[in-house]
């Protein structure tokens, strides 16, 4: 499975970051997030924050 973080849309809450730290990971001066591959442990942490996300920035995929 792939992760990727709509820019557009990410106002930087970080709920992804609190339930996810090992996949989203907040960077840069506007503090926004990259994609990444997700492990297969780490999925249902990531479908957690997908639906945590305020903004609904957060795209899964499978790979
Ligand atoms: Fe952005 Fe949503 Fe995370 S707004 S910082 S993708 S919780």
């Amino acid at each position: 499975m792939r992760t990727v973080v709509d820019l557009t849309r990410c106002q930087g809450y970080a709920q992804c970051v609190f339930l996810a730290p090992e996949v989203f990971e907040l960077h840069g001066e506007e503090g926004l997030l990259y994609a990444t591959a997700v492990p297969d442990d780490q999925v249902e942490r990531v479908r957690q924050a997908a639906a945590a996300c305020p903004v609904q920035a957060i795209l899964l995929g499978e790979e």
